[in-house]
């Protein structure tokens, strides 16, 4: 699988969990996983996507490093 395309399904995920404990905050007015929103949503949303623009738009020889930062970005926001 392409880079780009990992940071895309992730961000997708990440957006749908997101709003899903967003809504739950909201609905329930319980806000002890305010922390756990906000990571979804700008980590793994925003940032993915950002990653994913980036790798999309970058040719290279080599493809370690670039699965390395979209490794250790995946595991920081889940
Ligand atoms: C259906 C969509 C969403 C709902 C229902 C929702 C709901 C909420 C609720 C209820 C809170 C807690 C507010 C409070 O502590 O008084 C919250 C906090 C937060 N939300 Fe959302 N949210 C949604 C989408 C998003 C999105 C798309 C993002 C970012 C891209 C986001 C980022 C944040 C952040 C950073 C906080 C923490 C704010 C703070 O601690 O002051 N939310 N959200």
């Amino acid at each position: 699988m392409a880079i780009a395309s990992f940071c895309f399904v992730t961000s997708g995920l990440a957006a749908l969990s997101g709003v899903t404990v967003g809504l739950y905050l909201g609905l329930e007015g319980e806000f002890s996983s305010v922390p756990v929103h906000a990571h979804l949503n700008l980590l793994g949303w925003v940032t993915m996507t950002l990653d994913g623009l980036y790798h999309r738009g970058i040719r290279r020889e080599d493809y370690r490093l670039g699965w390395t930062q979209v490794g250790c970005a995946a595991m920081d926001f889940r």
